[in-house]
Order: structure tokens, then sequence, then C-alpha cells
């Protein structure tokens, strides 16, 4: 008993309701997104106040914030709903067919071939709804810590999160320049040969710029950083407008034809050798989905190298 009633006494309907709110932060977005009227919402949310006994949300000027109770309630409601979801996609396992929500979060780069692969897994199971966000390095770590996602899709493993792991596909970064820079016709050109170039990096936050960095650092290298840019695509436009070089994953390059404007130096110590590594939160529950997902992209993927290429290690950075 907590409050003045049990909470056994709240109705489903009145947790999805709270739940959609506190998600968005907002009675109107959640009564959009259910469908429902912002004054359902509200009555809703005043009835379940009543069963819990202290307020879920506290209002400051416009923003909705939950309370310590409200957040409570609503890290329950997420592993309510998540066990529900999990339990219709085994009873469709039972029925013989694989239906069910596939929350999938990839790094920016990962995008040139996970949506390929999606579209092939697509059509296999029908029945199975995709939801994939394209983030980068940083804001996926945050997604991890607050459960967001069934399957994560990175290079660089952070450290602090404890994550079961499997590497699937090799992620090498190269490094870009317009095809007719002086450097596109040279090979074996020394790192120490790109101090003081004009060039472009991605934002803060980025794995891909933090690895650049710690090889540059290594190697006392000092480029001039010209332009941040938080999209590859933006970064190969300012490559192919002579804006300066770059490094990015050589998967970047899968939309580019033999017309690209965009050339790989043949710079020592590239390419960086890293591994794509399909990730999920040690001690989750995969769902019949998720799990049905993780083992078509492993089977699906080409092996990987092995060993470790001449002179290269494989990066697993910590942020
Ligand atoms: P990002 O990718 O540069 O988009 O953050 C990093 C990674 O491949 O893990």
């Amino acid at each position: 008993m907590i409050g003045g009633e049990s909470l056994i006494q709240a109705t489903l309907h009145q947790l999805k309701v709270f739940e959609a709110t506190a998600r968005n932060g907002s009675f109107t977005r959640a009564a959009e997104e259910l469908f429902i009227t912002q004054p359902t919402v509200s009555s809703q949310i005043k009835q379940l106040t009543k069963t819990v006994g202290l307020p879920l949300f506290e209002q400051i000027g416009k923003r909705l914030y939950l309370t310590n109770a409200g957040n409570e309630l609503f890290s329950t409601c997420q592993d309510i709903f998540e066990r529900l979801e999990n339990l219709e996609m085994k009873i469709a396992d039972f029925q013989g067919t694989k239906q069910g929500k596939l929350r999938l979060s990839v790094v920016t780069t990962a995008k040139y071939f996970i949506p390929r692969i999606l579209g092939s897994f697509s059509h296999l199971y029908e029945g199975i709804d995709v939801s994939l966000q394209v983030n980068n390095h940083d804001q996926i770590q945050k997604r991890m810590t607050e459960n967001m996602d069934d399957l994560y899709v990175l290079s660089h493993l952070p450290e602090d999160i404890d994550l079961i792991t499997q590497p699937f596909l090799e992620n090498p970064l190269v490094v870009l320049a317009h095809k007719d820079h002086p450097l596109a016709t040279q090979s074996q050109i020394p790192i120490t040969a790109l101090n003081n170039l004009p060039f472009i990096m991605r934002e803060p936050g980025s794995g891909t710029r933090k690895a650049v960095q710690d090889l540059f650092t290594k190697n006392n290298v000092s480029v001039q950083v010209r332009l941040e840019l938080g999209s590859n695509e933006a970064i190969k436009q300012a490559i192919a407008g002579g804006l300066g070089l770059s490094v990015l994953s050589k998967h970047t390059l899968n939309s580019e034809g033999i017309n690209s404007e965009v050339a790989i130096l043949d710079v020592q110590q590239f390419p960086i050798h890293c591994r794509w590594h399909i990730a999920y939160l040690s001690g989750k529950q995969l769902s019949v989905v998720a799990q049905t997902f993780l083992e078509y992209l492993l089977t699906q993927s080409p092996p990987l190298i092995s060993p470790i290429p001449k002179g290269g290690e494989y990066l697993s950075l910590v942020s």
C-alpha cells in the first residue's frame, strides 16, 4: 500500500498514458501520440496520482518535470511494457510467426549498410516492424544508459557500460581528399605530411573524431581544422569542394561511383582498423525479434579478416 490506495488498482491504460506523458514531457504530445484528448490525459494522470499518493509531475514554467516518485514509476512502466511486448513476441513465436517491433540504434557510418540488411530481413520477416535510429557515439551511449533500444551497432565500445558485444564487420577509417589533391597520386605518405593541412573534423561526441585525434596526438600531428561537421555526407561534399582533407569510415564511400571527386590517400598508419560491433545491455532479455535480427546479421556479414592486419591494431576505444 502506498498513499491511500494500492497500485494494483492502477489500470494499464493509466500507466500507458503516464508513460507517454513522461517520455514526451508533455500532456499535449502524449494525447497526440495515443489519439486521445488532452483532458483525458489529465484525468488519467490525476487518478493515478491519487492512487500513488504523491505528485508524479512538477510543472515549472511551461516544462513538465518528473518527481522522484514519477521517475520510479516511469522506469517501472518501461519495464512492464517491455515485458508485455516481449511476451507478445513469444506468443507469436509459439504460433509460428515472428512478429513485433525491433528497436535498433546505429552510429552514423553504419547507416551505409544496415538499411540494406534490414531490407532483406524485412522481406523475410514481414511481421516485424523496425525503428532505426542513427546517432553519433555519444548519443548512442546516452540511449544505452536509458535502455531505449534492443540492439546497438557501433565501433567504439563505451567502457563504463556493461555490454554483450560481438564484432561482425571491418570498419577501416581512411584519409580522404579531393581527387586532384597533390597527395592523391603519392604512395606511402608519412603521417607527418598531414601537419598543418586544412582538415574537416567530425563533431565533438563522434567516435571517428576521437579515433583520429588519438592517432594524431600519438604521432604529434597537428592539422588545421577549418570546419567541424556532424554529417559524413556533408564532409564528403566539403572535401569535393576543396575545403580540406578528412578521415572517415571507408563505408561512407559505398554510394560513390567511379566519378567520385573524393580519393583515398595512401597515408602510413592508415587505415585505422576498427570493427563494427553489435551490442546489447548485459542483463537485457532480448526479445524474440531482436534475437532473430542478431542471428540474421551475424550470418549475413562477410567473415572478419583475421589475423589483425600488419602494423595495425583493432580499436576498441573508450569514450
Ligand atoms: P561516429 O561513429 O563517428 O558516428 O560517432 C563512431 C563509431 O563507429 O562507433
